[in-house]
């Protein structure tokens, strides 16, 4: 006879009739959770670089922008846990996230324009994150499975640098994953790095969207004469020494630092026709790619 009261002991044959599911049932509940989310979302996008600081963030938020002017609807994951930069460069930090019974909701950024972060659920802005990879690899089965992210055009997900723990959690959690972005800087030693972001997604077989080249020449604010800071034109070279197909280049534009700063995307501000031209130019040559791989 079952007891009214469950005694943890198994005397009341209710923690018997009803067996806990094994990790193995409940890490395939979570994959399908993961898959089932992602299907609404037409294409799913990681941005990546071999270095750090290239610009795959300030990538990330301006691409977005431009899209969403296109009309399309774009969600953003900050993937980057330790270090995530996205809400203060879309001007939502601070912000916190609302759960409800069937998961969290992103923050809004503008109509058709959502973000997830960990830096949402900081308490202050210099809380460090320290943890392993495992837990990592479950925060980001959350924001992928667990977010109401709705139905979108894109999904474009920000990596930290190089090839570690978040990067591999999520070309492994998405499994149809339409591609990754290389982003790169021309100096030779960002170069060099981004040929493992290159390797990285061809040994995951996650296909390659192509290569941006940031921070690409710099024209003298008096005198308009260009100025040979980070070099020019490496990004390219390096994309057709890898076969990926190359996307575009993005000027240096000390502006885009300052409005990173203020939390505006540099392409939503009138004037500055060369980034603007270049994330048009960016997008326009991923929508052919995508066509194509899709054809
Ligand atoms: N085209 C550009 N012109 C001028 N400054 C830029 C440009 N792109 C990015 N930056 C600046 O370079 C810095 C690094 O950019 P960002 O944070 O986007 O790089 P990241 O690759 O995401 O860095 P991390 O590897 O740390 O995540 C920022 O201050 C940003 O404003
Ligand atoms: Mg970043």
């Amino acid at each position: 006879m079952k007891q009214d009261k469950c005694q943890k002991d198994n005397s009341c044959n209710i923690c018997i009739d009803t067996p806990k599911p094994s990790q193995a049932e409940k890490e395939a509940d979570e994959t399908a959770l993961v898959e089932k989310k992602m299907c609404d979302i037409r294409y799913k996008f990681m941005v990546i670089s071999g270095k750090g600081g290239v610009g795959k963030s300030s990538v990330t938020v301006n691409l977005s922008a431009t899209l969403t002017k296109q009309g399309y609807k774009v969600g953003i994951l900050d993937a980057d846990i330790h270090g995530p930069n996205i809400p203060k460069m879309l001007g939502v930090e601070g912000l916190k996230i609302i759960a409800s019974g069937d998961g969290m909701l992103p923050i809004e950024v503008s109509e058709n324009l959502h973000v997830m972060s960990t830096g949402f659920f900081l308490q202050r802005d210099q809380d460090a994150v320290i943890w392993r990879g495992p837990m990592k690899h479950g925060l980001l089965k959350q924001f992928l499975g667990e977010v109401r992210w709705g139905a979108l055009d894109y999904l474009i997900i920000d990596l930290p640098p190089g090839t570690g723990d978040e990067a591999l959690s999520v070309a492994h959690l998405i499994k149809n994953i339409d591609g990754a972005i290389v982003v790169t800087s021309p100096q030779d030693v960002a170069l060099l790095d981004s040929r493992k972001a290159v390797t990285f997604a061809k040994q995951l077989r996650v296909p390659l969207v192509g290569v941006v080249e940031n921070m690409s020449g710099f024209n003298c604010p008096y005198c308009h004469e260009p100025i040979d800071l980070f070099k020019k034109g490496g990004g390219e070279r390096a994309a057709k020494e890898m076969s990926v197909p190359f996307l575009g280049r993005i000027p240096t534009d000390p502006e885009m630092v300052s409005c990173g700063d203020k939390g505006t995307p540099l392409v939503t501000i009138p004037g500055h026709e060369e980034i603007n031209k270049a994330f048009t130019e960016i997008s326009e040559n991923w929508g052919q790619l995508l066509e194509r791989v899709n054809d």
